[in-house]
């Protein structure tokens, strides 16, 4: 049996914000980046709704480590507000969920709860999954659950314009990965397909413009379709290998979630097509992006979908490895071994159609560097 739900009400364009309209008469509390509030633009959402019932947190910083959704949670629990939104990026939004997902346990009773994303990326408003680390041990943990899953989620892409190049590029490529790892997923069915499908074809099309022309609210709203579909796609067939190591990347050094998923997804495409059905999902998605003619076999298929994801990162300023990214070979190496022991943990490992080992993961690290 298969099961599709997408229990999240999406709104997209840009007028999707008047929505907010409808919480007029309720308490919200809006979790969000520091940044949007010194940036000015949490005034576009105040706009929408009555300031004297508004509160913010606006401590969030990139990779929500548990101290914040901790004191999150007390905040929640002071303030009791009937309508939380999650606004920023997916740093922000995964904060807000995890203070949700708990608060609600705590008998809070949240009516609604909305997600605002101002990237384009990590598509945390229609997933069940919240990222939350723990500084400490350098781990990142997903936090996967049903009920996590916002109750709406408001896709405005005049939020996403003023997103830098380089973040637009790397939370660009994590839309690409969400989508490729669903695809070829073990757990791929039609309804995921469709949705990774349409999401990779936006991806190839518009990153580029996004990253060149960041005022172009067309390839803008593209992008922050595509993140959502590529999301929805995951939700339902789980993500795989790159992932898994991506998250180790992220927890131990810090490098940021779709640069990650970025160095990382060439290697484990190749690493996976060494399994027979991996090589015809990819090959398909080549064919269906105009990247390979039909009559290519699976391997040149599968070929151009690797060329074509190099020529990507390369016009959009991807850097070529892991290297060029200064973090020192020394360190690198001494949590080398912490990395590979905790990906082979990683929930999103057992969705990629090939079993890895420490030495498969170890050996991808090896290639990126
Ligand atoms: N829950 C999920 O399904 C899921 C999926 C993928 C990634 N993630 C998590 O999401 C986090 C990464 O999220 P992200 O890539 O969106 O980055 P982010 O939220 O960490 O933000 C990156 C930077 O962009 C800035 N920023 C955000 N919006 C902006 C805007 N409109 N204009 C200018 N700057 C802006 C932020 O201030 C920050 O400095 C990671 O913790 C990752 O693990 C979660
Ligand atoms: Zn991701």
């Amino acid at each position: 049996m298969n099961r599709f739900v997408i229990p999240t009400r999406v709104y997209s364009g840009t007028d999707c914000l008047e929505q907010l309209e409808r919480y007029r008469d309720r308490n919200v509390w809006v979790v969000c980046d520091g940044f949007l509030v010194k940036g000015g633009a949490i005034a576009r959402l105040l706009e929408h709704l009555d300031t004297e019932r508004v509160s913010l947190f606006s401590d969030i910083m990139p990779d929500p480590p548990i101290t914040t959704v901790v004191a999150g949670i007390q905040r929640l629990q002071e303030i009791r507000p009937q309508v939380v939104i999650g606004f920023g990026g997916g740093s922000a939004i995964d904060a807000a969920k995890a203070m949700v997902f708990f608060g609600r346990k705590l008998g809070i009773r949240i009516e609604t709860f909305i997600a605002i994303p101002t990237t384009s990326g990590t598509c945390t408003e229609v997933s069940s999954a919240s990222v939350i680390s723990d500084p400490a041990l350098g781990i990142k943990y997903p936090l996967f659950d049903d009920t996590i899953f916002p109750d709406i989620a408001l896709l405005d892409p005049q939020l996403v314009v003023s997103v830098p190049a380089a973040v637009t590029a790397n939370t660009g490529m994590d839309v690409l990965t969400h989508a490729v790892e669903a695809y070829v997923s073990i757990n791929a069915g039609d309804f995921s397909d469709a949705l990774a499908e349409k999401a990779t074809q936006l991806v190839f099309h518009y990153l580029p413009t996004a990253c060149a022309k960041g005022d172009c609210l067309h390839a803008r709203e593209k992008m922050h379709n595509a993140s959502t579909l590529a999301g929805m796609a995951f939700s339902q067939a789980g993500l795989g290998l790159t992932h898994a190591i991506a998250h180790q990347l992220g927890g131990q050094l810090h490098v940021p979630h779709g640069l990650a998923n970025a160095l990382l997804l060439v290697e484990v495409i190749r690493f996976n097509s060494q399994e027979p059905r991996a090589v015809k999902r990819y090959a398909r998605l080549a064919r269906l992006c105009g990247m390979a003619a039909q009559q290519n076999d699976d391997r040149a298929a599968l070929n151009q979908l690797l060329n074509h994801i190099g020529q990507l990162k390369r016009e959009i300023g991807i850097p070529a490895s892991l290297s060029q990214l200064h973090l020192g070979a020394e360190r690198i190496r001494q949590v080398m071994p912490a990395m590979i022991r905790t990906a082979l943990l990683d929930s999103t490992l057992v969705t990629n159609p090939r079993l890895a080992q420490a030495d498969d993961i170890e050996n991808i690290l090896h290639a990126i560097n």
